[in-house]
C-alpha cells in the first residue's frame, strides 16, 4: 500500500519516523512516498507548499504528516492552511481521551474536537486598508457551516456518542456566528435523538477547565477549534499525546495537533505518541482495524507500564526508548 509521507520540520522527522517504525511493527506493510512541505522544502522550491506534493496527496489520497513551521516574515501563507484548503479537508478531528499513567486533575475526559478547516477567521482573507490598519475576514458560508456540523453528527452517531455541543460567539459577531448558529440548528433538527447544545466560546474555556467530563463532541469554527484542540489536549497530559485527522470528502491527513517544536527539535525527546495514535487513526481509516486497535492499546500499556517515557511525560527517557517501548507492547499485546 502506497501512502504519502511528509516529515515535517523540528521534531517532525523524528516522530514520524517512529509512527513508520511502530506501523511495520504492527505489520502492516507501506511503501511510503515523500512528499516535502514546510521549512525544508521553501529551501528547495522558494516554495513550503510545492504543487507536487499537493498533487502526491490527490493521487494517493492519504497522508501522514509530521508538523510543518511556516516561514515567518517572507510573506508565506501557513503551509497547513493553505494544505487544508487545498484539498479541501474540511474537518479536523481531535479525539482526547484521558490516559493511564499520566498524572492530571482530571480523570475520564473523553471528548472529540471537530473543527471547521477552510473557513473563519483562518481563511486568510487579510489586507492592509491603510499604513496601521489591517482588516482580517472572518468568513462562513451556509454550505461549509452545515458540512462541518453534519459531519460532527454524523460522527457522533458512528462512534455512539450523545451529545454535540455547538460553540460560537454569536452575541458578539452576530452576522458571521448568527449565520452558524442557525446553520447549527437547522442541522441538528435531523438528529434528534443526539442531544445538541449552543455554547459561547468564552464559557466552554471555563467549563471545559472546571468539568471536562460533561463534554462530548464539540463543532467549532476554524479559530476556535485552533485554540480548543490544544487547551483540550491540556487535559491530558498535553501536545505530545493526542492525535488527529484532517478528513476531506477525497482526502485524509493525519497528523498530531502539536507544531515544530524549534525549543526540543534534533534532541531526540520529542514524544513521538501523537504522531503514532495519529497513524493508528490512519491505519484504522484505510480499513486495517485491528492493527490500529493494538497500536493504540499498545501505546496504553507503555503509558501504564511508565518506562521510557520522554520529559514531557516526567521521564528522563527520549524518541527512541519510548519507541522502542511501544513496540515491544506491540509484540507482546
Ligand atoms: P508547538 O506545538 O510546536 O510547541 C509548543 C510547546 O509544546 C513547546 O514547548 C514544545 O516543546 C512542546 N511540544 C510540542 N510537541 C511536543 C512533542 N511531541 N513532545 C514534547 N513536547 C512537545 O507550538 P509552537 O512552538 O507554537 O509552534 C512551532 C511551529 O510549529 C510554528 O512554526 C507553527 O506554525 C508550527 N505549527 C505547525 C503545526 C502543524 O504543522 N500542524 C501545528 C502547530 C504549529
Ligand atoms: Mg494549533
Amino acid at each position: 500500500m502506497q501512502i504519502v509521507l511528509i516529515e515535517g520540520d523540528g521534531i517532525g522527522p523524528e516522530v514520524t519516523q517512529a509512527a513508520c517504525r511502530v506501523i511495520a511493527a504492527a505489520g502492516v506493510q507501506v511503501e511510503w512516498i515523500k512528499g516535502m512541505a514546510g521549512a525544508a522544502a521553501a529551501e528547495r522550491y522558494g516554495e513550503p507548499l510545492p504543487e507536487q506534493t499537493l498533487e502526491m496527496i490527490r493521487r494517493y489520497r492519504i497522508a501522514l504528516k509530521g508538523p510543518c513551521t511556516t516561514p515567518v516574515g517572507h510573506g508565506y501563507r501557513s503551509v497547513n492552511v493553505r494544505l487544508r484548503q487545498g484539498l479541501d479537508l474540511f474537518a479536523s478531528v481531535r479525539p482526547v481521551r484521558t490516559l493511564p499513567g499520566i498524572a492530571t486533575p482530571y480523570e475520564q475526559v473523553d471528548l472529540i474536537v471537530v473543527r471547521e478547516n477552510t473557513e473563519g477567521l483562518y481563511a486568510g482573507l487579510e489586507h492592509e486598508v491603510t499604513p496601521g490598519v489591517v482588516e482580517s475576514v472572518r468568513l462562513i458560508t451556509r454550505p461549509a457551516a452545515e458540512r462541518i456540523v453534519r459531519f460532527a453528527f454524523d460522527l457522533a452517531r458512528q462512534m455512539g456518542r450523545r451529545k454535540v455541543s455547538f460553540c460560537h460567539k454569536a452575541d458578539v459577531m452576530r452576522l458571521a456566528d448568527g449565520l452558524f448558529l442557525e446553520c447549527a440548528r437547522r442541522v441538528a433538527e435531523d438528529y434528534p435523538f443526539i442531544q445538541f447544545e449552543e455554547i459561547p466560546i468564552d464559557t466552554l474555556c471555563m467549563e471545559l477547565v472546571l468539568e471536562p467530563r460533561r463534554f462530548d463532541v464539540l463543532v467549532m469554527e476554524n479559530l476556535f477549534g485552533d485554540v480548543v484542540s490544544d487547551l483540550a489536549a491540556g487535559l491530558v497530559g498535553g501536545l505530545g499525546v493526542v492525535p488527529g485527522a484532517n478528513y476531506g470528502t477525497r482526502y485524509a491527513v493525519f497528523e498530531a495537533v502539536h507544531g515544530s517544536a524549534p525549543d526540543i527539535a534534533g534532541r531526540g525527546i520529542a514524544n513521538p505518541i501523537a504522531v503514532i495514535r495519529s497513524a493508528a487513526l490512519m491505519l484504522e481509516y484505510i480499513g486495517y482495524r485491528q492493527e490500529a486497535q493494538r497500536i493504540e492499546q499498545a501505546v496504553l500499556a507503555t503509558l501504564k507500564a511508565g518506562i521510557g517515557l520522554t520529559p514531557d511525560l516526567g521521564g528522563d527517557g527520549t524518541t527512541m526508548t519510548l519507541t522502542e517501548q511501544i513496540i515491544h507492547h506491540l509484540h507482546a499485546g
